[in-house]
Parts: C-alpha cells; structure tokens; sequence
C-alpha cells in the first residue's frame, strides 16, 4: 500500500510546505536493494568505553566490511578504542570532524557505574550531528541480569534509555539506534546482530533491545545465501507479511513451504512458485491441523528447520460488544494454534538440530488497543509462550519474537482513514513499515549465525511512540 503523504513531502513543493505548517516530514528508508550488497559502507566511527569487551570483535566485524573505519582516540576515558585493531584509524573527537558518518558503534560493556556513563557524552556528543540520514547507532552493553552489582547494573540498564532517546532524535533523518545486551563471554555470537543491525535489513527497527547469548559456536555460513538447505514452514504465506518472509527466505536460500487457508490457494501457489516452494492448504485452528502438518513436512522434507508462525487474525470489537466467536477465533489463530503445532514437530522430532521458532506479536500486544482486548491478549500470550520456550527448548533451537507496529497491508489498509494516519505517522521514523521489514528481521533470527539471540521480541515499529 502506497503512502502518499511520505511521497508528497519529499517533493521540493511538499517539504517546504510541511516546513511551514509544522508537519512531520519522514525521510525515505533506504532498504536492502540486492542480497550481495556490502552490509554498511561509509564513514564508521568505533568507541569503547574503558574496560570494554567487545571493542576487538567489532573491529575485526567492521574491518572486514567495505566501510572506511576510524576509532576515537585523544580522550582517556575512551582509551580502549584502540583495541578496535588496526584496521581503525584514530580520529581525535576533541578536533573538527569532517566526517560524515553512516553508523556510530559504541562498546559500553565496560561501564561499571554511573560515573562511568560519561563515557557516552565523550563519544556522542561531537559526532552525533555528524551522523548522514539512514545512519546508524548501535551501542553495545552487558545484560544487567549477569551484573553482579548493583552499580554496574545500573549503568548498563541505562543504556536502554540512551539509545531510546538517541533514536528519538536522529529518526527524523530516516536514522535508526539499537542495543544490544551480550551475555559474558559471548562476544563470537555478535557478528549476526552487528550485521543486521547495521545493514539496510533494519530500515524500520530502531529503540531496540537484543539479548545476546553464549549459545552454540556459530558455523560460517555463506553470507548471501546463509539458509542454503534449511526447511522452513511460513504460516499465513499466500499474502502481506506472510509472502515477504517467504520471498526473503526463499532469497537467503532456504525452501519454503507456505501455508495458508484453502480459500487463499490460488494466491498462494503464486507466491511459492515463484520462489520454487511448496503450497499446503490448512486452517492451523482445525483439529487435524498439527499431524497434517508434521505429515506434509515428514513426507516432503524430513524435518523442517524454521518455523514461522506468521497467521494471524483480528475481530476487533470492545469487550461489552464482541461476540464470543470473535474471542475465540482471535485466541485460537494468532495464540493456541502455534503451541499445537510445535508441540507435534517437537514430538514426532522433525524440528531439526539448531532450527528457529520466529513468532508473531504485535505492539497491540505490548500496549493494549482500544476494541483489542483479544487480539491483544493473544499477542501479548506469544510474548509469554516465546519467553518460557526459550529456556526450554534444546539442541540449538531458539525462538524468538517480532512485534511489528503499522505495517503497509491489507490488515492495515481496512482501518479507517484517520486511524490509519496516526498509526503511519506515530513513530520516531514516522512513517508506516513494509512487510519485507518484518521479514528481515526473521531472517535475521533465522540466520545460522544467530545461535545466540534466543527469547527476544523485537518490536518493528520505526519506534513507535506507543508501549515500551
Ligand atoms: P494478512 O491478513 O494480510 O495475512 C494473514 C494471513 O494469515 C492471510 O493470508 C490469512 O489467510 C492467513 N490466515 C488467517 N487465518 C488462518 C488460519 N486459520 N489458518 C491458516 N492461515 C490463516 O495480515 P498481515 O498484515 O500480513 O499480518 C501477518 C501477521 O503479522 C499476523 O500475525 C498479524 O497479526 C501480524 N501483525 C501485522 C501488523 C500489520 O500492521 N500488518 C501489525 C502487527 C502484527
């Protein structure tokens, strides 16, 4: 679905009249135009905070990239910059900078108290103007929850509401900010999060923030093909986000096969042969739905790697209104159905070693919305299934979550008008996401490399302004 207004004000006309009237005035996403493309280029500017962890790790992650790379140096409470190797050239921040940057990427992992927080401002402060539109920041910290004291905790807590804000501010530019939390000693599982996170896949992800766990040794993977003989099972694939995950699948190398309700057939074989998949028709809330499932999936393939569950419904009325069939089904599609069906591949074990569960919430889910109260309890349910899952499962298998905000599609499209304008519009990027948005982020998860991002829920809203 087209956004007009997103169009109009990018014309010369249309900027100067949002100027003058005040209006928001969102800047074009620049997204993923070819799977080969470099994962950032530009000007990239590395920090580290004393007594960072991470700091050589993202420099042999962003030495290796086509970026031109520089660490901070001349200022003692970023002296571990330099541990960035040396493929990094110091830059003095206390000098006049020249360059104009398309990512910022901070290790605070070292901070160990409030005082330390400092180490921020220093980075920040001269170089946070410098930033280009569609530029990045990613802040990396340690996950307060292996913080033994409280101090330390504090100040890496607070990191969430640095980059919260900092994506406040640079969203108008079409510029994203993110965190990500490492476990101890899992700075090897990074290289996945720095990459999508950094890359034009994270066009609409920004305020952000990822766990990253020790979890298996990560393979090497090809990087434009990374799930080359992996199975995957799309729900709800014959149309919106649905067809996006599949071709973004089927593009990273995997073998789709989409699902969807006989109704939608025809529209469905359009999506999976194109990308040479395989179409199942299925409504997930029959009570066969589990073992046909598990049978199309035993006979076809012998075991699936990824699942996503990506079917979902609303019946949209307030409480005292709404019909008790309206209740249901929202509960039984978008909730009951994805637990049957996991619950049969983990039994007849055709989930494979190191598969992915991708899961999907909504931020009606997080914040609640008026005449949602079912379709928000069942969002909200995933967010309970995929956090208790994920301490579960075993044999490398994660599970995960994305919380999409307005997404372009026919959902979105039935809302009236002047809803659907304030959803578009109520985020730091101010503009509506694209369904390849939210496929990105799933690849991401799916992603062989990502072994150690387990138990998230990562909102695709271009930060909205509803919920955390
Ligand atoms: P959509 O309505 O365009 O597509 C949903 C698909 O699920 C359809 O192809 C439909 O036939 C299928 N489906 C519905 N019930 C089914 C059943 N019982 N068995 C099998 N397939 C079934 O929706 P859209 O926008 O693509 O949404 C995809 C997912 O993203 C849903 O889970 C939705 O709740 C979620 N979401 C979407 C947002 C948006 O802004 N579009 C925002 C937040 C979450």
């Amino acid at each position: 679905m087209s956004d007009l207004y997103l169009r109009l004000v990018n014309t010369s006309v249309g900027r100067t009249a949002a100027q003058s009237l005040g209006l928001p005035a969102p800047a074009p996403l620049k997204r993923l135009k070819r799977a080969d493309q470099p994962f950032i280029e530009g000007e990239v500017l590395i920090g580290a905070a004393n007594g960072g962890k991470a700091i050589a790790t993202l420099g042999s992650i962003l030495g290796a990239s086509a970026a031109t790379l520089h660490h901070a140096s001349e200022s003692n409470r970023l002296a571990d910059s330099s541990k960035a190797g040396n493929k990094a050239r110091p830059l003095d921040l206390a000098s006049d900078i020249n360059q104009q940057f398309s990512a910022l990427v901070f290790d605070a992992t070292g901070l160990k108290g409030p005082a330390d927080l400092r180490a921020l401002y220093d980075f920040f402060h001269p170089t946070i103007k410098k930033l280009g539109s569609n530029a990045r920041v990613l802040v990396i910290g340690q996950n307060p929850a292996s913080c033994r004291k409280a101090p330390q905790a504090a100040a890496q807590r607070a990191l969430e509401g640095f980059v919260r804000s900092v994506g406040k501010e640079i969203g108008k530019k079409g510029s994203t900010a993110n965190l990500l939390w490492m476990a101890p000693g899992a700075e090897k599982q990074l290289d996945s999060s720095v990459r999508f996170f950094l890359s034009a896949r994270s066009a609409y992800v920004s305020g952000q923030v990822v766990k990253v766990g020790k979890g298996n040794a990560a393979p090497a993977t090809n990087p434009v093909a990374p799930l080359t003989g992996k199975v995957a099972l799309v729900t709800g694939a014959s149309r919106g986000i649905g067809a996006a995950i599949s071709e973004t699948l089927a593009r990273d190398g995997a073998t789709v096969i989409g699902l969807d309700i006989p109704p939608a057939m025809e529209e469905l074989e359009k999506v999976t042969s194109a990308i040479n998949g395989k179409a199942l028709a299925c409504d997930i809330t029959d009570d066969k739905a589990p073992k046909l499932i598990a049978d199309f999936i035993e006979e076809h393939f012998g075991g699936v790697d990824l699942v996503i569950h990506n079917a979902g419904i609303t019946r949209d009325k307030t409480l005292g209104n709404m019909p008790e069939h309206f209740w249901d089904m929202t509960i039984a599609v978008n909730l009951t159905a994805e637990e049957l069906i996991d619950e049969e591949l983990a039994k007849r074990e055709l989930m494979k070693e190191n598969g992915r569960i991708v899961c999907i919430s909504s931020i009606s889910g997080i914040a609640g919305n008026f005449g949602q109260t079912n379709y928000s309890t069942a969002k909200c349910g995933v967010i309970g299934y995929v956090e208790a899952m994920a301490r579960q499962l075993k044999n490398g298998i994660t599970i995960n979550a994305v919380a999409p905000g307005f997404i372009e599609t026919r959902m979105t499209a039935a809302m009236p008008v002047t809803i659907r304008e304030a959803g578009r519009r109520m985020n730091s990027l101010s503009q509506g996401g694209q369904p390849v948005d939210v496929a990105e982020a799933i690849a991401w998860y799916c992603s062989p490399a990502s072994n150690g991002v387990n138990g998230n829920v990562v909102r695709v809203c271009g930060q909205s302004l509803i919920g955390k």
